[in-house]
């Protein structure tokens, strides 16, 4: 192939000055403000040369000269043995080297982008590698994963399998990652990076981001901030068990790898097979670590989540109201409650199902997706019916993935659960709780049976909580051969994907939400099936304040659920006024979480005035642009955001007041991307003062409130009884 004077589609070859005696060929892959630079000459290593804001082709042509030498950029272990690698793996003949050469760059577009494939040769064994970079239209993020083909005439085993790897010079580098657990996930963390291995990982089997996240960003110039300095992002798109590596050797630099956790996981790839590795998305800003989530945010919300660009529904789910004492009368008076709020979407949580073994807690059940008429004498049906009637629609429950030994699914396929052999499984919620082995075929067809079930019953179901509560326990499936015990973790992930497919096959239209005992499941590499995520089972508002924060550093307002639950709060026993509980929902998909019955007819009407509000910004919170501008992990008593429309005409600005300290002053906070030269008349939304806002209905330029911000009174204007230490504030601005 000559390379030297081809532009391809969006990736350009260009000519490099020698090197020795040798033209080395550069690929400029561009992806929005983005470049990536690899060197790729024939019989050569992979080098990875640049990857930043975008560069001209001119500059991509002396890249070598101008920043020194290039780094490998897919490491394979075995003719070096002492740095960290991407890909290791063992021939048929036991040999454990590689020694992989570039053979072939080409282009190919596929459905929503194109793709850049590097393919690499081994210099001896008949093994290669394809290593891609995908990149779509106007989009800053580009992904990358790899093809590993085996060719010889026996099994090889991959011992590690990256999906990438980024090199990043060492200087003053701090990485943010987000980490935590049940009930408190998402948490933000940054730090400078050090001097040896920093590992990010996950074990659970299913779920993989109630812990730590797969996703990173790497702040370049220091001290992460939200508005400026040079930050790369990275988002590993897998579900399943994950490692994040990042070694900083003596050479001083860093060198970044991600991908599926090889840990127990050896594979073996039968001749002729490949094996293909989840994408690692990647992407650059120089405006901080904001710029890296608009980005992310935007790529997410056109190629990555169900339903990008459709409007999410205000919900009411069961589950903080009634728990597992699911019934008629309850679930119709709950509908026609969320109806006269103004919600569009009910959802019934767990404990509807099974009839010989009803669902009455966590400890049967699940498994026996029919209906429990003791509960519900007119069935789903009913349910519907009743929906209907109230002009809202209807969503159900299902944890297809599991099963209880009290089951009637179980009595029948015992040979269907997770179980190593000789063993007794261990379980887990209720007791009774075991994980079906998707990587059974028969299984897989179980799980799509359930959904095919329920939605050619019930076609009306507009809306699927998919929920998850466990983890894979113990080593052993009961469908793989004795020497693939080894492919569970990762054959677990293929099948709920071939499952998924199908299920988006055939129903396209409903909306699913990912749930996993709370955000366990927050990951691109799940939602593409679906729509939304439940951020936490902890529904504390400040406390939520923490979380979503962690959690719009990767994925975008319209996947986050954030609903009012009560007061006190059930898990943290915190005692929240409905305003401030409302300001913070209203910066998500707002839901609500709540026994209607419990709340007062002040807070029903605060609430569906709330809701109508709500209604109004949707489009800016679910679609418009995030700029965080104070945030509440720098303790200074307040955090803040805002959401800008594309076209900038409007946005919406949130203000929650962390702390309440007598004569405490609160920082003045600027806003952000606004049009400086627009200007914009204020509203409050959601306003219980007695008095407007000084400020109401007077317009400022995007300058004046970019570079100072609006003067917020400390507390709410209120009669002396109803007064609190909360205060929150949520600001519509609307160009004039
Ligand atoms: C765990 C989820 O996170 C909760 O929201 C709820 O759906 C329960 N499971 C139901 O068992």
């Amino acid at each position: 192939m000559n390379c030297r004077s081809i532009t391809l589609l969006t990736a350009t070859l260009i000519s490099l000055s020698a090197i020795g005696d040798a033209v080395a060929q550069n690929v400029k892959i561009d992806a929005g403000n983005t470049t990536l630079v690899l060197e790729a000459e024939k019989g050569k290593k992979l080098r990875n040369l640049y990857y930043g804001t975008k560069i001209s082709d001119t500059d991509a042509a002396g890249l070598r000269s101008a920043l020194g030498k290039g780094y490998n950029a897919y490491p394979d272990y075995g003719m070096i043995t002492v740095p960290e690698t991407a890909l290791s793996m063992i021939h048929g003949d036991g040999n454990m080297t590689l020694d992989l050469r570039v053979d072939n760059v080409a282009e190919r577009k596929d459905k929503d982008g194109n793709v850049t494939e590097i393919t690499l040769k081994d210099t001896y064994y008949p093994v290669s590698v394809k290593v891609n970079y995908k990149t779509y239209p106007g989009e800053d993020v580009m992904e990358t994963w790899t093809e590993i083909t085996n060719n010889e005439n026996s099994p090889v085993t991959l011992t590690r399998f990256a999906s990438g790897h980024l090199p990043i010079r060492g200087g003053n580098v701090w990485l943010s990652q987000l980490y935590g657990s049940a009930k408190n996930e998402s948490r933000l963390e940054s730090a400078p990076l050090g001097h040896g291995m920093k590992v990010i990982k996950n074990r659970d089997g299913i779920r993989n981001s109630h812990t730590a996240h797969s996703e990173v960003m790497f702040s370049l110039d220091g001290k992460p901030s939200d508005r400026t300095g040079r930050t790369i992002g990275a988002a590993l798109c897998y579900g399943g068990n994950y490692k994040l590596r990042i070694d900083t050797d003596n050479s001083n630099n860093h060198y970044f790898f991600a991908g599926i956790n090889e840990d127990d996981s050896q594979y073996h790839l039968a001749p002729g097979e490949t094996f293909k590795t989840p994408e690692l998305a990647l992407t650059y800003s120089s405006d901080g670590t904001g710029g890296v989530s608009r980005s992310f945010h935007r790529w997410a919300r056109n190629h990555k989540i169900a339903h990008g660009d459709k409007e999410r529904k205000v919900l009411l789910n069961s589950w903080e109201g009634v728990y597992f004492k699911i019934n008629e009368k309850e679930m119709n008076n709950m509908m026609k409650n969320i109806a006269d709020m103004g919600g569009e979407l009910f959802v019934m949580d767990d404990g509807w199902f099974g009839v010989k073994y009803p669902r009455d807690n966590s400890k049967a059940g699940l498994g026996d997706w029919t209906v429990d008429t003791r509960k519900l004498p007119k069935g789903i049906n009913g349910l519907i019916k009743e929906a209907k009637k109230n002009k809202i629609d209807f969503g159900i429950w299902i944890e297809p993935e599991m099963v209880n030994t009290k089951s009637e699914l179980y009595e029948k396929y015992p040979e269907y659960v997770i179980k190593p052999e000789h063993r007794e499984a261990l379980t887990g919620r209720g007791g009774t709780q075991l994980v079906l082995d998707m990587a059974n075929p028969a299984v897989q067809d179980i799980v799509f049976n359930i959904v095919d079930t329920l939605m050619t019953k019930y076609p009306e179901i507009d809306y699927i909580k998919w929920d998850a509560n466990m983890d894979i326990k113990n080593h052993g499936s009961q469908y793989l051969t004795a020497d693939n015990q080894s492919h569970l973790f990762i054959d677990y992930h293929k099948g709920l994907a071939k499952a998924l497919d199908r299920i988006r096959e055939k129903y396209p239209d409903v909306t699913i939400q990912a749930c996993a005992s709370g955000g366990a499941r927050a990951n691109y590499g799940i939602m593409p099936w679906f729509d939304e995520f439940w951020v936490s089972d902890n529904t504390d508002a400040l406390q939520r304040i923490y979380m979503q924060w962690g959690a719009s550093y990767f994925f975008p307002a319209m996947t986050m659920a954030s609903h009012i639950s009560a007061s006190p709060n059930h898990q943290t026993h915190r005692r929240i006024p409905i305003k401030y509980r409302t300001d913070v929902a209203m910066s998500g998909r707002l839901g609500m979480e709540i026994q209607p019955d419990d709340m007062t007819d002040a807070e029903k009407a605060q609430t569906r005035k709330a809701i109508a509000e709500y209604k109004e910004i949707r489009p800016v919170v679910q679609f418009g642009d995030l700029y965080r501008l104070l945030s509440p992990y720098d303790e200074k008593g307040l955090a803040s955001l805002m959401y800008v429309a594309p076209q900038k005409d409007k946005a919406v600005f949130y203000w929650w007041k962390t702390r309440a300290f007598y004569n405490d002053m609160l920082p003045l906070v600027p806003m952000d991307g606004l049009d400086p030269d627009k200007t914009y008349t204020i509203r409050e939304l959601n306003r219980i003062d007695r008095k407007p806002l000084p400020f109401e209905g007077k317009s400022f330029s995007g300058k004046f409130l970019m570079e100072n911000g609006l003067e917020i009174p400390y507390n709410h204007d209120l009669p002396k009884a109803d007064q609190t230490d909360w205060s929150s504030r949520v600001l519509y601005l609307e160009a004039n």
